[in-house]
């Protein structure tokens, strides 16, 4: 099955090809941020605008990269939600436009879902059940996945996102947007122990996140230390990242002991840091499964292989172009993890 997949729930326009059987045949993206960058964060209007200029133009290059045409396609997946309503409309419109045209099956996927699957793609399935950590700019979420779309929510953040958290403290130590990957290369040179921050709520049971009062101990410790060095600039992301990671790793630990899983798969942009992925790798008493890290951040080839796996179980989205900003991923009906569907 070969399927066209399209991403514009925010400020990435992702665009990939994806075949059941000869794997990921394209996989292209244009990244706004430079669009972004002047205002230290994603402006709706100009995300959507960008969508509708790159859309197109990223679909024939894919199409010309694997060397097939429109109609060759068996479907066409498009990210319908969680995500800014003016840029998944884009995707959406486009996408279910296409699809009718040529008279192929359309599906509307889960962002989330996708970021979740993408480890998976080209990669051994982890036995089920396994728990899945997904950290984005969006979201901080521990699931429990019983097959696809069989997802127990074990918890999440009740204020910011981990990487809404990261952005933010990017933003305070003026290393730019996004702030992610720029306070992870900073902390590379930061000194581990000058600073210590709160891990927080991992001092009382449960498997839910508070990012917010991290992210106002990272101000205090800024303010109080005007004119930032760049040493202290390292400092700081190095301590944000330590809380940020140990606060992760105790709560997948947690996680894993109470579904008595041997498996985490983490996903989303935060799973490309290094930091993580090596802590995770090294304190759980688990296999951890991750993605390269382009198939961490907002991607098409994770909604192409997510709209791949629905469309094998026979779904289809009817031809309503329907998209939902807010979207809880529990909502989602099972579908039937089938083995070597990629
Ligand atoms: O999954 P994603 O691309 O978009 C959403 O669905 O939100 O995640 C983007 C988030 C941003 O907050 C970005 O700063 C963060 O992922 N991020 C990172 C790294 N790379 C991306 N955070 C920490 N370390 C990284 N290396
Ligand atoms: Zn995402």
């Amino acid at each position: 099955m070969l399927v066209l997949g399209i991403e514009t729930s925010c400020d990435e326009t992702g665009v990939a090809l994806w075949d059941s059987c000869r794997g990921l045949l394209a996989n292209l993206l244009h990244s706004q941020a430079d669009l972004h960058a002047a205002y230290g964060g994603v402006v709706p209007e100009l995300a959507s605008r960008d969508h509708i200029r790159k859309i197109s133009p990223l679909v024939q290059e894919a199409l010309g990269e694997a060397c097939v045409q429109l109609p060759d396609l068996d479907g066409v997946a498009y990210a319908a939600g969680p995500g800014l309503m003016g840029a998944l409309l884009v995707g959406a419109a486009f996408g279910r436009s296409l699809a009718w045209s040529l008279d192929k099956p359309a599906i509307g996927v889960h962002h989330m879902e996708a970021h979740l699957l993408a480890p998976l793609i080209g990669a051994d399935q982890p036995p089920l059940p396994f728990v899945a950590l997904l950290v984005s700019g969006g979201h901080t979420q521990l699931v429990k996945v019983g097959g696809i779309g069989a997802y127990d929510m074990l918890g999440e953040s009740l204020d910011d996102a981990v990487g809404e958290a990261f952005d933010k403290v990017g933003k305070m130590l003026g290393l730019g947007y996004p702030g992610g990957p720029a306070v992870a290369a900073c902390a590379e040179d930061g000194d581990p122990v000058r600073f210590r921050f709160p891990r927080p709520m991992t001092d009382r049971p449960g498997l839910d996140f508070s990012f917010s009062g991290l992210k106002t101990f990272a101000l205090n410790t800024v303010n109080a230390h005007q004119p930032l060095t760049g040493q202290d600039r390292a400092d700081i992301a190095r301590a944000f990242e330590e809380a940020a990671v140990d606060t992760l790793v105790i709560k997948c630990r947690r996680a894993l002991a109470a579904c008595g899983c041997q498996h985490l798969v983490m996903a989303g942009g935060v799973s490309a840091n290094r930091r993580l992925r090596r802590r995770l790798k090294a304190q759980l008493d688990a296999e951890v499964h991750y993605a390269e890290p382009s198939l961490c951040t907002d991607n098409g080839a994770m909604i192409a292989y997510a709209g791949c796996q629905r469309l094998s179980a026979g779904e289809r989205t009817p031809l309503h172009i329907v998209t939902r900003p807010r979207w809880p991923m529990t909502e989602l009906l099972p579908a039937i993890l089938r083995d070597n569907v990629h």
